[in-house]
C-alpha cells in the first residue's frame, strides 16, 4: 500500500526565471499566483505578506538576489556590485526579525563577492539548495517532532507550515508526520490575530491535506489546555537566540506561560536556519512593529471604536525555560540552553 504524503502544497516557486508566490493575503478565499520579475517587488511581496513565515521569506529572498543579478548582467564589475549590494539591503529591510532573510541573503553574497560578472548559475543553484534543503529539514523534523507524540491533541499558532516554508512545514511538518503515523487524534488551531494566519492559512492547508482542525480564539486557549489536556503545543520560531529563546508570532509567549501552568508540554519546531548563534538572548532580537490598521481594521472594515489606538508588535519572545522540546532537522534538544544548542550547532556545522 502506498503512503499518504501530506505535502502539496508550495508557496514559493522558481518558474521560468521568476518567482512565483502564491498570495497568502487572498487566502483562503482565492488560490491566485504572483509572477515577480525584478527583486524590488520581491522585496515589496515580503513586506507586504503575499509571502510570509520566516524559511518561506529567506528562499524568495534568496530568489530575489538571482533577480537582482540578472538584472546586472552585462554590466562591467564596476557598474553591477554597487547596485547589487543595495538591491540586496533593500531585501534585507524587507522584515526584520526571521533570521532566515538574512542567512540566506548572506549564503548568496559570499558567492557574489568572489566572482567578478554577475554570476547566475550559481546563485541560482544555490537559492535551489536552500529551497531543497529547507523541505528535507523539514520532513527530518517531522518525524523528529512526532516520535514526541503519543496519540495526543495538539494545539498550534499562526501557520508554521508549507506554506511558511519552503515546502512541508516546521509546526505543521510535525503534525503532518504524527498524523500520516496515527500519533495525533486532534489538531487546535489558535485563529492567530490580526493576519488570521491560523484561521486563513493552517486551516486551509491541513484541510487540503485531509487533517481535520479546529480552531479557538487565542483567548481560548487556557480553557482549552484545563478541559481538554492538548499534549503539545507545537509552534514554529522566527528567530532562536544562542541560549533557546524563541521569537516566534505574538501570542507564543502567552502559550508557552499558560502551557507550563497547565502541563502542557511545549515545542518549538525549526530547522537551524532558524538558530542565531550571534545573538546571545531573545532580549537582542528585533521585533517587527506593524502598522496599528491591521488591529483597528479587519480585512479593510473599521472595527475599533474611532479614536482608539493599538499597539501591533508581531512578534514576541519565549524564554527558553519554557520550551521542552526544540525540534531541529540536527536532533532535538529537552529543555534547550547555550551548551546544549552550541554543541548541536557545532556538529552541524
Ligand atoms: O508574520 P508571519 O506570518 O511571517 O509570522 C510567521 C510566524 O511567526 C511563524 O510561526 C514562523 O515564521 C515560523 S514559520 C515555519
Amino acid at each position: 500500500m502506498k503512503a499518504i504524503i501530506y505535502d502539496n502544497i508550495r508557496a514559493v516557486q522558481w518558474v521560468d526565471g521568476r518567482v512565483r508566490l502564491l498570495d497568502q493575503r487572498l487566502l483562503p478565499h482565492e488560490v491566485r499566483y504572483l509572477d515577480l520579475s525584478t527583486s524590488a517587488e520581491v522585496a515589496a511581496a515580503i513586506t507586504d505578506m503575499v509571502v510570509r513565515g520566516a524559511p518561506a521569506i529567506g528562499i524568495t529572498a534568496a530568489y530575489g538576489v538571482v533577480l537582482a543579478a540578472a538584472q546586472r548582467y552585462g554590466e562591467s564589475a564596476e557598474r553591477w556590485r554597487q547596485p547589487l549590494q543595495e538591491d540586496m539591503d533593500t531585501l534585507l529591510r524587507a522584515r526584520p526579525t526571521a533570521v532566515n532573510l538574512r542567512w540566506a541573503v548572506k549564503r548568496l553574497s559570499v558567492i557574489i563577492d568572489t566572482l567578478k560578472i554577475p554570476p547566475l548559475e550559481p546563485l541560482l543553484a544555490q537559492a535551489k539548495r536552500i529551497h531543497a534543503q529547507d523541505i528535507a529539514a523539514n520532513q527530518r523534523i517531522g518525524t523528529l517532532g512526532a516520535s514526541l507524540l503519543s496519540r495526543d491533541s495538539v494545539l498550534t499558532h499562526c501557520n508554521a507550515g508549507a506554506l511558511a516554508t519552503g515546502g512541508y512545514g516546521t509546526a505543521l511538518g510535525v503534525i503532518r508526520s504524527a498524523w500520516a503515523a496515527g500519533k495525533i487524534n486532534k489538531v487546535y488551531a489558535d485563529e492567530t490575530r490580526p493576519w488570521l494566519q491560523g484561521s486563513r492559512l493552517t486551516a486551509w492547508e491541513l484541510l487540503q491535506e485531509g487533517i481535520p482542525v479546529t480552531l479557538i480564539c487565542e483567548g481560548a486557549a487556557a480553557a482549552l489546555m484545563r478541559e481538554r489536556r492538548p499534549g503539545w503545543v507545537i509552534v514554529g520560531a522566527d528567530r532562536v537566540a544562542a541560549n533557546g529563546d524563541v521569537a516566534n508570532k505574538i501570542g507564543t509567549y502567552s502559550l508557552a506561560v499558560i502551557a507550563r501552568a497547565h502541563g502542557v508540554r511545549f515545542m518549538v519546531a525549526a530547522p537551524t536556519s532558524t538558530v542565531d548563534m550571534d545573538m546571545p538572548s531573545g532580549d537582542g532580537i528585533e521585533i517587527e512593529q506593524r502598522q496599528t490598521d491591521e488591529v483597528l481594521t479587519m480585512q479593510g472594515k473599521p472595527i475599533a471604536a474611532p479614536g482608539a489606538t493599538a499597539w501591533n508588535s508581531v512578534f514576541d519572545v519565549t524564554p527558553a525555560s519554557l520550551v521542552d522540546a526544540l525540534v531541529t532537522e540536527q536532533g532535538i534538544i529537552h529543555n534547550p540552553d547555550t551548551d546544549k544548542l552550541k554543541r548541536l550547532m557545532n556538529a552541524s556545522s
